[in-house]
């Protein structure tokens, strides 16, 4: 199995640019089988999710091509309408099929995510919208068989939990609905407001992007779009961690502060001056004062939230930060029920963290000790490397397939700012 080696303890130094979204890049890629035509998207990162989906829409008979990040997609050919449980087993994002299908085809049939590493994470919102709309569902072998005659109908759909891919499904299926479609507690996250941007390009009419009440009046016909996907805050925000954590002075480009709200003033508290520019970001420590050595880094308590709260995606990286610091801090994570497995691995490296229920309440005693560890799924390796560049000594990191999933050129990037990290092949 292949590793990421780090010998940490080294500040970073230096420019990074940010990646588009994997999660902006997933709807925009199944959007485009919305209807037939060239569709052009830039910015699309190339990472084990992005190949997972085109893969997909490939077995479906759409026709792709990549240039750098410009990706071109056709679903002319689209003749097939089932994601598969080994698909939507490596990427529960696949139910992203589910909308789109279903509006063009009138029948979609798509395996249930299951449970993953991170909790259940049921896609009920997602269907008993389209029930809402006029789709019957069948469940049959671990399928959900939607299909419904004729079109899809406007309808008012309530989320309990402002579910992101609950929403976008919910938009690409109501885009060419029979009359208006109103999502009231919708996502507000901007990867929504992303999709909301192709949908609009593509003739689709939609009123309160970026509020939780999305209004989608139903068209009969869209045409293909071009769009630029928006930067990667999660992938963003999981360098301006690192940086912190290892020390430094890092500008990020290619990336929007204002999708990061949360972090970057959780950031100037825990003692980090940022910078926001336009596109940049910059992170640095104030320089230590003669005679009285360097600012130490101050606890914070972070609870995750729907956009715009702290991101429950960014969760595992901050908590590797808060051992560093020399307080006490409390991270409550609300999303997600299993969402602390990389606390077992940052106690390996000699962190003093506890768990109590949804809470972890971290000691930050300021240094932590390169070990051996484990990924566990996408976040929680981000916050292990993030761990391994503070760490004191050589950390090693197996079962990395998953930060390739989401982080594109994670070893190069954080080679260039001065990180002593590679990659060893097993
Ligand atoms: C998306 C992101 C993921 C991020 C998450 C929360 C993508 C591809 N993935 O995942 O990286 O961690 O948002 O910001 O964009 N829920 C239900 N029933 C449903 C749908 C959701 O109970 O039908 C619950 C979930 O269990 C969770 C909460 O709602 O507790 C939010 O989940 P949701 O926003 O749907 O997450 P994803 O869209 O899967």
């Amino acid at each position: 199995m292949d590793k990421i080696i780090i010998e940490g303890g080294r500040p970073l130094y230096g420019e990074v640019k940010i990646s588009g979204a994997k999660n902006a890049a997933l709807p925009l890629i199944t959007a485009t089988l919305l209807t037939p035509g060239w569709h052009v998207l830039h910015n699309v990162p190339d990472l084990r999710d992005t190949r997972t989906i085109l893969a997909l829409l490939e077995s479906l008979g759409l026709v792709w091509e990549r240039q750098g990040s410009t990706l071109r997609i056709n679903s002319a050919g689209l003749i097939g309408f089932e994601a598969s449980y080994e698909l939507v087993k490596t990427m529960r994002a696949s139910v992203l099929v589910l909308g789109p299908l279903l509006a063009r085809l009138g029948r979609a049939r798509v395996s249930l995510p299951g449970g993953c590493a991170i909790g259940a994470r049921p896609i009920d919102f997602h269907l008993q919208g389209f029930k809402q709309m006029g789709a019957i569902l069948t469940l049959e072998q671990g399928y959900v068989d939607a299909q419904v005659t004729g079109r899809l109908r406007g309808a008012t759909i309530y989320f309990d939990i402002p579910s992101v891919t609950g929403t976008e499904n919910i938009l690409m299926a109501a885009a060419t609905a029979d009359g208006t479609t109103v999502i009231k507690n919708a996502a507000r996250e901007p990867e929504v407001g992303n999709l909301v941007e192709m949908l609009t390009a593509m003739g689709a009419r939609i009123e309160g992007s970026g509020t939780d009440r999305l209004v989608v009046h139903g068209v009969s016909d869209l045409q293909p779009a071009e769009v630029t996907t928006i930067p990667d805050r999660i992938e963003a925000g999981t360098y301006l961690i690192a940086a912190g954590a290892a020390g430094g002075d890092v500008t990020l480009t290619n990336c929007n502060p204002s999708h990061l709200p949360a972090l970057l003033e959780k950031l100037r508290v825990i003692g980090f001056t940022i910078e926001e520019g336009a596109g940049t970001i910059r992170i640095s420590r104030p320089p230590p004062v003669a005679g009285q050595g360097g600012v130490p880094l101050r606890s914070v308590d972070i609870k995750t939230q729907p956009y715009p709260g702290f991101a429950t995606d960014l969760q595992a990286q901050i908590m590797a930060l808060m051992t560093m610091t020399s307080g006490l801090s409390v991270i409550t994570e609300t999303i997600f029920e299993n969402r602390f497995m990389h606390v077992a691995e940052l106690k390996r490296m000699g962190a003093d963290i506890r768990v109590d229920g949804h809470s972890a309440i971290i000691k930050g005693n300021g240094r932590l000790k390169g070990a051996q560890v484990m990924a566990t799924d996408l976040r929680a390796s981000a916050s292990l490397v993030v761990a391994g560049l503070a760490a004191e000594g050589v950390t090693e990191i197996s079962r990395i397939y998953h930060l390739e999933r989401g982080y594109e050129n994670l070893v190069d990037k954080l080679a260039n700012l001065g990180a002593v990290i590679r990659k060893e092949k097993a």
